[in-house]
């Protein structure tokens, strides 16, 4: 057997290496290690993977393509998990799925692993997304079949294993990309307790942001983030300029008991200063660019997009044909908008685009030639007409 782990560097998947060694008969382990903007040294990682006994380690950068492949067309669809959840996690499961794939084909493996628990929604994320690229690979869950079942059981499965340990006493379960940072677990997990100031790792927290506001402009072209401050920017550079500035504003932070898909509702803390912003900002411009039935239909599918991503059904024709429509709305979706930072608030500041459908000629309260205010009567008569054609057949018969 030939199996390429989706390999991160941290204990989980280190100890997977021994194990499935172990466990499938001697079986060779290729480490895939996606680069996503997680912000690890992945030359440590590479070495790790080595010293836990893998005999191949890929190392891919896939930040750009994760963010105009995946994150991108999610922005462009308004989807977000309940309410609050900017899906993170959900997303960066199919991109490292995809090219886990592609390496275990051009390797010839005949399985791949990956270091997701039995509880959570990331197995979930995983394995069909390789369903859906290589329904003929075995998928091997070491989280489902070995007795591991702590993070101390884990520190003394790699001790007896001579992997290297890193020293860092995690609290927290994280999940880090360029997009967003998670934590679950630990004090979290008692829905009455307020996240410590000191767990965050990117953003600021409001009473530290600046006494100052922050102004800042963001282009979109078709609904896609182009530039910052009038500064044209490849998406890596430009999301990385959007955190940091957000970061520094305090702006970002979601806190939500969050319905997983295996059914338990999971705390989750979220730090996602660049993402906030995006999403905020690409709002502001449909407001002005789409028309009433448009923006309204859309969220109906920006809510259907959004559990579709966090159920890890990214490779589903849905998805292809949600992403169809939502392509089509976006064709006028350009313009800049402005906003005001300030202590973790994001306000509307201004915005424009050359496909407004805003029109100042039609609104104003000012005397104009375009709108026949006598249309007004016909109008609400007929829009009215049944709430009458009620109210008369209710005073008739008694009955409310
Ligand atoms: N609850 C979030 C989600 O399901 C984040 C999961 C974090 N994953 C992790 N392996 N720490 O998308
Ligand atoms: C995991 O169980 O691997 C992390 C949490 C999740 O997938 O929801």
């Amino acid at each position: 057997t030939k199996v390429a782990l989706a390999y991160s560097g941290g204990l989980d998947t280190s100890c997977i290496i021994p194990w499935l060694k172990e466990n499938y008969d001697g079986c060779e382990v290729i480490a895939v290690c996606a680069d996503i903007g997680q912000g690890d040294e992945l030359n440590v990682v590479h070495d790790k993977a080595l010293a836990s006994g893998a005999s191949k380690v890929f190392i891919a950068d896939l930040t750009e393509e994760f963010l105009t492949g995946y994150v991108w067309p999610t922005l462009k669809a308004g989807a977000v998990y309940e309410g609050k959840y900017l899906l993170g996690t959900s997303f960066a499961r199919p991109v490292i799925a995809k090219k886990l794939v592609e390496i275990a084909k051009q390797e010839g493996c005949d399985a791949i692993a990956h270091g997701a628990t039995g509880k959570g929604n990331d197995q979930v994320r995983f394995e069909l997304s390789v369903k859906a690229l290589a329904p003929q690979l075995k998928i091997i869950t070491p989280w489902r079949e070995w007795k591991i079942r702590s993070r101390e059981e884990a520190i003394e499965y790699a001790k007896q294993h001579n992997i290297p340990i890193a020293t860092a006493n995690k609290t927290y379960s994280m999940d880090r990309n360029i997009w967003h940072l998670s934590h679950e677990g630990s004090d979290l997990e008692d829905p009455w307790n307020a996240p410590k100031d000191d767990m965050f790792l990117v953003t600021k927290t409001p009473e530290q942001a600046p006494d100052k506001d922050e102004i800042i402009e963001i282009d979109f072209e078709k609904g896609i983030p182009v530039a910052v401050n009038g500064k044209k920017m490849n998406a890596t550079e430009l999301l990385t300029t959007l955190n940091e500035i957000g970061a520094k504003n305090g702006i970002g932070i979601t806190d939500i008991c969050e319905n997983r898909l295996v059914g338990m509702k999971s705390r989750g803390v979220y730090e996602n200063p660049g993402g906030a912003i995006l999403y905020y900002a690409h709002r502001e411009l449909e407001y002005l660019c789409l028309d009433r039935t448009t923006l309204h239909y859309k969220e109906l599918v920006a809510n259907q997009y959004a559990e579709l991503v966090y159920n890890g059904m990214w490779f589903s024709q849905l998805r292809e044909a949600l992403d169809a429509f939502v392509d089509s709305t976006q064709r006028t979706v350009t313009g800049t908008v402005k906003l005001k930072l300030y202590k973790g608030n994001i306000i509307s500041a201004g915005a424009k685009s050359e496909y407004s459908l805003y029109s100042h000629d039609f609104v104003t309260f000012e005397e104009d030639d375009v709108y026949n205010q006598a249309d007004g009567t016909g109008f609400v008569n007929l829009f009215g007409l049944p709430l009458k054609v009620r109210a008369l057949m209710q005073e008739k018969t008694g009955l409310l």
